[in-house]
């Protein structure tokens, strides 16, 4: 099993969708077996809560539905998980800053270094304090970067799927 970490702030918007948008995309591949997925926040503050309303609404409207509840990353996730993902830079900051060791640090990546480069951003943007455009801008950015994280978790553990 491959285990990957998508980490936000809040754990209600991105990596909520982040973890639905790889899920699709793994399952319609054929890699449920091999790809196992998880969210996480930084804050604990949206602790229990399913995703932010307006993220669902335009989640769904593409055929995505979340059913994460929001939960902080912990010491453990740094076991746990094979890749630890965030979606901008303070996310990899605090991501950083909590690593216990550098075996965990050298898990984190940043959610933009699996885009193709049609998106000429350097980070998934925080929508939830913006308009509709910022949720779909997510969604856009999370289909082309989960496309590329399959692609280079292909290229990384070639024996797994091949086997
Ligand atoms: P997320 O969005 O990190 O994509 O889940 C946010 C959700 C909540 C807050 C900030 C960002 N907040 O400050 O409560």
């Amino acid at each position: 099993m491959i285990n990957v970490l998508f980490v936000c702030l809040g754990n209600i918007c991105r990596s909520p969708s982040a973890e639905a948008v790889m899920n699709k995309i793994v399952e319609d591949e054929g890699y449920s077996d091999l790809i196992k997925t998880d969210s996480a926040g930084i804050l604990d503050y949206h602790e229990g809560e399913k995703a932010d309303q307006r993220m669902q609404k335009h989640a769904e409207k593409r055929g995505i539905t979340l059913t994460s509840v929001s939960r902080p990353v912990k010491i453990i996730d740094f076991r746990k998980f094979d890749y630890i993902i965030g979606m901008d830079d303070q996310n990899i900051h605090d991501l950083m800053s909590i690593a216990p060791d550098d075996e965990s640090k050298k898990k984190i990546k940043k959610m933009m270094e699996f885009g193709s480069g049609k998106f000429n951003l350097p980070t998934v943007p925080d929508p939830y304090y913006g308009g509709e455009a910022g949720f779909e801008l997510v969604l856009d950015l999370l289909d082309d970067t989960c496309h590329g994280l399959l692609e280079y978790l292909k290229k990384e553990h070639p024996d797994k799927f091949n086997a």
